[in-house]
């Protein structure tokens, strides 16, 4: 089996850039957090836990997932949560991880700003000692929450900063979509701009292609998350080749919640044959049933992708990231070397 997609798939250098750490709490991670913190799940057991999650759109596993989260109530959890993706990351061979994490999720809770960042940055900091491995943190704002709420939860989180600048690089939107566009964020995702952040939006996922629209031309996002309904909008499409526009695409997640019903019907193929800047990614993989090589494995099947395809897909994780040039290189030349040597097998 030395030969294998998997085995292929197993050694490949990659990223991961469209990631929620809260969505990496592994059913027994989550029992185990609750027994720490003295919290009742209604759950009996982990498998009748892990029984739950059939979804039936997004706002369904939204429901779980913000209520599973809850367990999360000290500094030694985040960096629990952070640290066993690291290690699960460093298992498929992830080089650089910018995860994302929904601090209005925890601050409404009562949890402060600063135990959700100190926990995180500590794994990452850890796991970028002791390994090749670096991580970086994106800022999420809940879109169903207001626009208030995002400046409020912004001008919080500012005041760590400086004690942050070596991880925290960005901003992001996610949450419920159908019904709050990105318009709704204009002006603080103006003020994240102007603060020198980078800036990414989840558009595209359930909602229409007119979301991606205006993620692109309104938010002035870098990246788009999601962004599979594209294909519903050939001027868009065009748009996105055009300017190498990167979708963070997450195809398990896309069929356990219903965007696709088949991971054969699933478009990443397409759009990457058709010279769309797309990446495998995947999203919440503690709800979803798979990490990033089990992403990579599930489409390559599925859709017939070839070493050369993969190797694409993994080259334009090292290049939508928003490492520096000099270290995009590095991971460049090693994937290089990589295909190379496989081929040459
Ligand atoms: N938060 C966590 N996962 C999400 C997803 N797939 N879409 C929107 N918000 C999310
Ligand atoms: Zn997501």
């Amino acid at each position: 089996m030395k030969n294998s997609l998997h085995d292929f798939i197993q050694g490949l250098p990659k990223a991961e850039l469209h990631l929620h750490i809260e969505g990496s709490l592994e059913p027994e991670m989550m029992f185990a957090l609750a027994l720490r913190n003295g919290i009742a799940l209604p759950y009996a057991s982990v498998d009748e836990l892990r029984a739950a999650y059939e979804f039936g759109d997004l706002q369904s596993f939204l429901d779980l997932y913000y209520a599973g989260a809850a367990v999360l109530q000290t500094e030694q959890d985040f960096y629990d949560l952070t640290m066993a993706y690291v290690q699960r990351a460093l298992t498929d061979n992830v080089r650089h991880v910018e995860l994302f994490f929904d601090p209005q999720t925890h601050t409404l809770r009562g949890i402060a700003m600063s135990t959700v960042f100190a926990g995180i940055a500590r794994a990452l900091r850890q796991a970028r000692a002791e390994n090749d491995f670096s991580g970086s943190m994106i800022m999420c704002f809940l879109r169903h929450l207001s626009e208030q709420d995002a400046f409020d939860t912004l001008d919080a989180a500012l005041i760590l900063r400086e004690q942050y600048a070596d991880l925290w690089i960005g901003i992001g939107l996610d949450s419920g979509e159908v019904g709050n566009p990105p318009e709704k964020f204009s002006q603080v995702f103006a003020r994240a701009h102007a603060l020198g952040f980078h800036v990414v939006a989840h558009a595209g996922e359930e909602g229409p292609p007119a979301y991606i629209h205006s993620a692109l031309d309104v938010l002035n996002v870098e990246r788009i998350d999601h962004g599979v309904r594209a294909e519903e909008d050939g001027v868009l499409m065009q748009k996105l080749i055009r300017m190498q526009m990167p979708l963070t695409v997450c195809p398990l997640s896309n069929l356990k919640l219903c965007v696709v019903t088949d991971l054969r019907q699933h478009n990443l193929a397409r759009m990457l044959r058709a010279g769309v800047c797309v990446t495998v990614n995947s999203d919440d993989p503690a709800y979803f049933g798979g990490y990033l090589n089990a992403n990579f494995s599930a489409s390559a099947e599925a859709l017939g992708l070839n070493r050369t395809e993969l190797a694409q897909l993994a080259k334009n994780s090292f290049c939508a990231s928003f490492a520096m040039p000099e270290q995009k290189q590095i991971w460049l030349d090693e994937l290089v070397a990589y295909v190379d040597g496989y081929l040459a097998e």
